[in-house]
């Protein structure tokens, strides 16, 4: 089977994290660069990515998010080692767009090299809670940016053999 083919029907979300290995630095870079390979709309590439590995500013913006949405106060994001948040200028009419290609590049290129993923949609629907602004502004993210999505990471520390290999989703074809 085709390498990345396989890469792409084998990913799948990984949500427990091995807290004893850290992601490494030109690691994280690497993922951020097939982030920044994605296609965007117009070419713009108007899209910032946040990376954060420092535990203590992880469970900081975690512990916002929790009390902006009233979520449990052991809310954690799963304990990931790393977090990338993508942004763009609120006015841009293809945040989505631009940040789930994105996306959808860092998880294939992390799954492609042992680390699991999963994306975390909650900073995305308060990132304008000003407790939760308040952190992102601290981590860099422009006041006029809003989040598009996030990327928990990490060394996996769940069995990943199990795979579904069915899918729901249809397709038609007029061949
Ligand atoms: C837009 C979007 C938002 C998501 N938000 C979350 C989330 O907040 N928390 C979570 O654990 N998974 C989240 N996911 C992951 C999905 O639950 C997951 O992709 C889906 O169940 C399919 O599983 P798979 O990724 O293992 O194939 C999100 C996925 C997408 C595309």
């Amino acid at each position: 089977m085709n390498e990345i083919f396989e890469n792409i029907i084998t990913r799948r979300s990984v949500r427990a994290f091995n807290q004893e290995k850290k992601v490494e630095k030109n690691t994280l870079e690497d993922i951020v660069t097939a982030g920044m390979f994605a296609p965007t709309a117009r070419n713009r590439q108007l899209t910032q990515f946040t990376v954060v590995a420092r535990e203590d500013l992880i469970q900081k913006l975690a512990k916002a998010i929790a009390n902006a949405l009233n979520l449990n106060s052991d809310y954690d994001f799963y304990k990931p080692t790393a977090i990338i948040l993508t942004s763009c200028p609120n006015d841009s009419k293809f945040i989505k767009e631009d940040t789930s290609c994105a996306l959808q590049n860092m998880f294939l290129y992390a799954h492609s090299i042992g680390i699991g993923s999963v994306w975390i949609n909650q900073p995305v629907v308060c990132c304008n809670d000003p407790g939760v602004r308040k952190i992102l502004t601290e981590l860099g993210v422009p006041e006029n940016h809003n989040l598009g999505g996030m990327m928990a990471l990490g060394y996996p520390n769940q069995d990943l053999s199990e795979r579904d290999l069915t899918r729901r989703t249809k397709a038609v074809y007029h061949l």
